[in-house]
């Protein structure tokens, strides 16, 4: 299977989706694409022989259509099974998710349905929340809100600030995301939760 990662920062997610597939793990990293030329994971997937892409969705002010087209354009040259949202910052037009339906995964810091969107982690220790975490979803034309794959839960402890929340759920989101992609590449859509042990189906 064919695997194209969308990333817009440092890649981290990126990088331990790359880091599994490997062996006999039924997906390779075909491209990694991004929509900031600045992106530091561009130069890492690099340095790993990846081909990489821009798109730079500021080439395309107020026309998302044409940036997505553009998008299209890149990601059909890497012709991937699978595309995989690792700290991409864009919204996807129904168009986009459509054209790759079924195909696109993506990795979002709380545990959904709770908090789509952005500053998850705040509003979480906002709310008084005990536990927060992350997940992983198929992507679709709701935001945040397609099918849960994957989701992987921590404490919220006393004195946490979204910077110290942030920094726990990121190691569990490197540990789920892999996790959840293989699975996937097999076939394999039944949802897992990761406990500290490891991964337990949900039945
Ligand atoms: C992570 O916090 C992740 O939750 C969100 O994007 C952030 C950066 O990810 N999806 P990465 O280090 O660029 O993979």
């Amino acid at each position: 299977k064919r695997c194209a990662v969308l990333i817009s920062g440092g890649g981290s997610n990126m990088m331990t989706l790359v880091g599994d597939m490997t062996g006999d793990h039924p997906a390779r990293p075909v491209l990694v694409l991004s929509n900031r030329p600045d992106a530091g994971g561009l130069a890492k997937a690099a340095a790993l022989g990846i081909p990489t892409a821009v798109v730079d969705h500021r080439d395309f002010p107020k026309d998302r259509e044409a940036f997505e087209a553009e998008l299209n354009a890149v990601l059909e040259r890497g012709d991937p099974d699978i595309i995989c949202l690792a700290g991409f910052m864009r919204v996807l037009t129904p168009v986009f998710v459509d054209r790759w339906a079924g195909r696109i995964l993506n990795i979002h810091p709380s545990l959904l349905p709770k908090y789509p969107g952005l500053n998850t982690h705040a509003r979480a220790i906002q709310a008084g929340d005990k536990e927060a975490g992350c997940s992983v979803h198929e992507v679709t034309d709701v935001l945040d809100g397609g099918p849960i794959l994957g989701q992987a839960r921590v404490p919220i402890l006393e004195g946490d600030t979204s910077e110290t929340l942030a920094a726990r759920v990121l190691i569990e989101e490197h540990r789920l995301y892999p996790a959840v992609l293989r699975r996937f590449a097999e076939g394999d859509r039944r949802p897992i939760v990761l406990s500290t042990a490891a991964e337990s189906p949900i039945n």
